[in-house]
Formats: C-alpha cells, sequence, structure tokens
C-alpha cells in the first residue's frame, strides 16, 4: 500500500521519551501523524507537519477528534488506570491496530518478576486490548538507556561521584530510539499483528559501568560510590514515589550476580544493530554536561 493511503496514526505519549520519537519514525516513513497532548502549548515542540489534539486519557472522551479517521495508536499509558477501559473501548471503536508501550512482565528473569505496579497496569491494558477484536502488537523494552539522565546527570553535571545502590546488578538498557524505531515499524508495516516483543540493549552491562560509560563519552573518570538501598530510599523520598523505589530497588537486588536477559528482537525487526549504552552515553554526552 502507498503510505499516502494509509490513514493518520495517533501517537499518545507524543510529547514523552519514546512517543516524540516514534512520531520522527513514521514522518520519515511518509505516515500522516496526529499527537495527542494535555498541553496544547506543547505543540511548539512537535514537528510542524504533525497535527496536533488536545485530549487526556483520563478523560476518554477527549480522545474523540484525535481518533475519528485514524487508523492506528500508540499507546502510552502513564495515568492512572480508571479510564483505561474507556479508552480501550474507544480505540476498538475507531481504529484497527493498536501498538502499546508495555514492560517484560512475562520473562523468566528474575529482574523482571519483581513486584511492579507498572507492570500490573500494563498487563490489565493488555488484557482490556485483547478482548477487543484490534490487531494488536505489545511492545516490551527493559530499562531505557534514558533513564540515566534522571538518575545520574545530575551528580554527573555537578562534577560530583555518583553515589547509587547495587553497582554490580545487571541490565542491558535499550536505547529509547531503537525502542522507537521498532513501534514505528509495527505501526506502519503489516506483519505484526498478535506480536510481542521484548526488547533490550546488546549488552548486559553492570550498573557502574554504565556510569564508566557516560565517563568515556566525556573523557574524564566519574567515581561510582555503593550507596545502601536504606540510603536510597529516604534520598528518594518525596522525589520518587515509594512503589518505583521498592520497584527498582528489588529489580536490582534480583539482577545482582547475574547477566541481564539480552534479546536480539530489535536487529530481527530492524536488520540493524541495536544501539549499545556506550552509543547512547555519546550522542547524550552533552546533556551530563549542561542543564539540557
Ligand atoms: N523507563 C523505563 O526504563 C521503561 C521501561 C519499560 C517500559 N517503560 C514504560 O514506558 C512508558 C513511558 O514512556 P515514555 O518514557 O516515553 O513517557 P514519558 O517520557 O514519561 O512521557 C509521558 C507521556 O505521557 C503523556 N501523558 C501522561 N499522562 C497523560 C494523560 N493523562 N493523558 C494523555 N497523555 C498523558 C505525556 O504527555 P503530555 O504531558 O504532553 O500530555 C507524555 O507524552 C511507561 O508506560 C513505562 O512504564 C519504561
Amino acid at each position: 500500500m502507498n503510505k499516502k493511503d494509509i490513514p493518520p496514526v495517533l501517537v499518545t505519549g507524543a510529547t514523552g521519551r519514546v512517543g516524540r520519537v516514534v512520531i520522527d519514525q513514521l514522518l520519515d516513513a511518509g505516515v500522516a501523524v496526529r499527537a495527542l497532548t494535555r498541553r496544547p502549548e506543547a505543540a511548539a515542540t512537535l514537528p510542524a507537519k504533525v497535527e496536533v489534539f488536545t485530549g487526556d486519557l483520563t478523560v476518554p472522551e477527549s480522545l474523540d477528534p484525535a481518533l475519528n479517521g485514524a487508523g492506528a495508536v500508540f499507546l502510552v499509558w502513564t495515568a492512572p488506570p480508571q479510564t483505561a477501559e474507556a479508552v480501550v473501548e474507544r480505540l476498538a471503536a475507531h481504529v484497527r491496530r493498536v501498538v502499546f508501550l508495555s514492560s517484560p512482565h512475562r520473562t523468566p528473569h528474575p529482574f523482571f518478576q519483581q513486584p511492579n505496579p507498572m507492570a500490573v497496569l500494563h498487563a490489565g491494558i493488555e488484557r482490556l486490548i485483547a478482548a477487543t477484536g484490534l490487531e494488536s502488537t505489545i511492545i516490551r523494552p527493559g530499562m531505557f538507556a534514558s533513564n540515566a539522565l534522571a538518575w545520574w546527570a545530575p551528580a554527573i553535571r555537578a562534577g560530583e561521584a555518583v553515589r547509587w545502590p547495587y553497582g554490580a546488578a545487571e541490565a542491558a538498557p535499550v536505547d529509547d530510539r531503537d525502542v522507537a524505531a521498532v513501534a514505528a515499524r509495527t505501526l506502519h508495516r503489516d506483519g505484526y499483528a498478535g506480536g510481542e516483543y521484548v526488547l533490550t540493549g546488546p549488552e548486559s552491562l553492570t550498573q557502574a559501568a554504565q556510569v564508566g560509560a557516560i565517563g568515556d563519552a566525556l573523557g574524564r573518570r566519574i567515581t561510582f560510590e555503593e550507596m545502601t538501598p536504606d540510603e536510597f530510599r529516604s534520598l528518594s523520598e518525596g522525589t520518587v514515589p515509594n512503589p518505583a523505589v521498592d520497584m527498582l530497588l528489588a529489580a536490582w537486588n534480583a539482577a545482582a550476580g547475574q547477566p541481564a536477559y539480552v534479546t536480539t528482537t530489535v536487529a530481527d525487526i530492524l536488520g540493524t544493530a541495536p544501539r549499545t549504552f556506550h552509543q547512547w552515553a555519546t550522542d547524550h554526552a552533552t546533556a551530563f554536561t549542561n542543564g539540557a
């Protein structure tokens, strides 16, 4: 099918890490894009070609203008769960295909099998989607490489040591751009309906080694200092929700002493190797040196 014949794709989470790149990928593929945001002023940060709709996942009827005439939806859910059922019903009434950004909660690696309210939310939304007649694809990324920005950039920018718990815990951080590229591919090409894809980076790295890779990208050594879980808990108080802190600590604790789960799915789908964490750090070095 000519891309001009494909109805527009609605991207939710359009101003977020993954959705924003999904937009670029779809535009590059010649697909018409609609973006959903709660903040009309965010339109200024999106490409001019994108049709921007104001809507809120917690107000399901607010999605109708964006859904009318759309063919597929990229669904990102960071909102509370109460309106998920009504939103999924609306998707099923309007579009043919949904690609949902979930997590690897079905993967039998201890890292992904700890109590995790976000995973419970994701599983619930997947059940709602499965109960409709929608063509669906579930994207299951592991830890995003970009978590390093929120976690470590403030200390690195200040020239301080990175103090963090479970330095020996391993992960295979996946570049958000690879997650977005896979999502975009499954939104505009056929053949991915019913698929669920666990996406990881290409290599297992300890958290201390990830900080070391950022140091390599900056051309200087960054000291990593181990912090106790209790210290992490008390320092996170008021900035990170307690369930998220519990989830992270449990995952790192469970992951200690074993390599991270690594898949070849990014390469299998895109035909190109997933970006390494070193590559991610090199491409984002300025974010660790200025206030970006
Ligand atoms: N971080 C990780 O390592 C990781 C790993 C696996 C899976 N995930 C999953 O990835 C998802 C987050 O993706 P992301 O990091 O790309 O997002 P993000 O950067 O956190 O941005 C959140 C997006 O959601 C939108 N949003 C929030 N509340 C909304 C609402 N009530 N109605 C409509 N839109 C709303 C925001 O849009 P506006 O503010 O413009 O309205 C924004 O675009 C989560 O489900 C998370 O569990 C994360």
